[in-house]
């Protein structure tokens, strides 16, 4: 009998799909593909196809709420230059941080528009005329996902990033005690919760662990390097790592950083990166995949979610949760 039950366990490991490592699935601005971002009905729709965790972009109002939303403008996606048409600065923008949640909550929002040509960000999505949603703050999406949590018997976490920490500093606010604050008052306080806080600025990162005492997961994002700021291409390096590594448990990669590009044999270039950071003990949680802008190195979908898989990368974030889905597989 013990020898049949060892022989159906070999089966099952040997029937697993090739992508058996199952990566965290982590719908980005909600299931954002299909809903306009951020929209506490992307964040319904995310929840209901399965994502591990769901992302929150989070900025402040005037009267420091956290509220959740993509840009630190509110052009981009709300009607707020026909409503408050003298509210812009003199760059022409206009700043969720010269607003009061009362008067952002005046604002009707929809897919994000480019606002120089006012044309949609991504043609085939959600209509852009149709505003029919408002912007959450952030203890509204949290009460989202802990009642569907509770409806639907999962634990779906959050992902929240705190969006430029210093720039909000510059504007004489502080974002990121408020956001710790609002996650503390959900019951999202330690290692096990589920829960991962990502920033791109290393300096607020390493605030956050060693003086404001936080003890969530942490994941330290990595863009493009800048002139005269922080050097992403540094953090990348073995010494970079170690130091990200005392204060993170994962990075957040573009999928470039991953996967340069197709080799001459028509496999994925794969760069040392997963690896290095494994070395050092960090998830690996790339951005962004999207069914209606894949990179030019690919030709289709499943390949490269394939390929990812076989890069071995963590986790993922993705506009597209359902259709990550049916290629890895469901959630553990
Ligand atoms: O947070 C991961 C990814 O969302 C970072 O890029 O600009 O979409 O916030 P962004
Ligand atoms: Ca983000």
């Amino acid at each position: 009998m013990l020898q049949l039950i060892r022989v159906l366990l070999f089966v099952g490991t040997i029937m697993q799909p090739l992508s058996a490592a199952r990566p965290t699935v982590i719908a980005h601005r909600g299931a954002s593909g299909y809903l306009p971002e951020h929209t506490l009905a992307a964040v319904a729709a995310a929840h209901a196809m399965n994502a591990d965790f769901i992302e929150q972009d989070l900025v402040l109002t005037s009267d420091l709420h956290p509220i959740v939303l993509h840009d630190i403008y509110l052009d981009t996606v709300s009607d707020v230059r026909s409503k408050f048409p003298d509210r812009a600065r003199n760059d022409g923008r206009f700043y969720a941080i010269d607003f009061t949640l009362a008067e952002i909550k005046t604002l009707r929002i929809g897919e994000r528009i480019d606002h120089r040509t006012g044309r949609p960000a991504f043609p085939n999505r959600f209509p852009t005329e149709n505003k029919p949603f408002t912007i959450p703050t952030f203890e509204e999406e949290l009460q989202i996902i802990h009642g569907l949590n509770q409806t639907r018997h999962r634990t779906i976490g959050v992902y929240p990033e705190i969006k430029y920490p210093k720039w909000h500093r510059d504007q004489g606010k502080d974002i990121s005690p408020i956001v710790l604050n609002s996650l503390a008052r959900f019951g999202y306080t330690d290692a096990n919760a589920p829960v991962y806080l990502q920033c791109f600025e290393q300096a607020e990162l390493m605030r956050i662990r060693n003086e404001l005492g936080c003890k969530l997961k942490i994941v330290q994002l990595m863009g493009k390097d800048k002139p005269g700021e922080q050097t992403y291409s540094k953090m990348l390096t073995d010494e970079g790592l170690h130091r990200v590594a005392s204060y993170a448990q994962g990075i957040g990669p573009e999928l470039k950083q991953v996967i340069s590009g197709r080799r001459t044999d028509g496999k994925p270039q794969i760069t040392s990166l997963v690896a290095d950071a494994h070395r050092h003990q960090l998830l690996v949680h790339p951005y962004t995949f999207r069914v209606d802008q894949l990179p030019d190195y690919v030709d289709d979908w499943p390949t490269l979610i394939d390929w990812f898989v076989e890069a071995q990368i963590d986790g993922l974030f993705t506009d597209f949760p359902d259709r990550v889905r049916v290629i890895v597989g469901p959630s553990q």
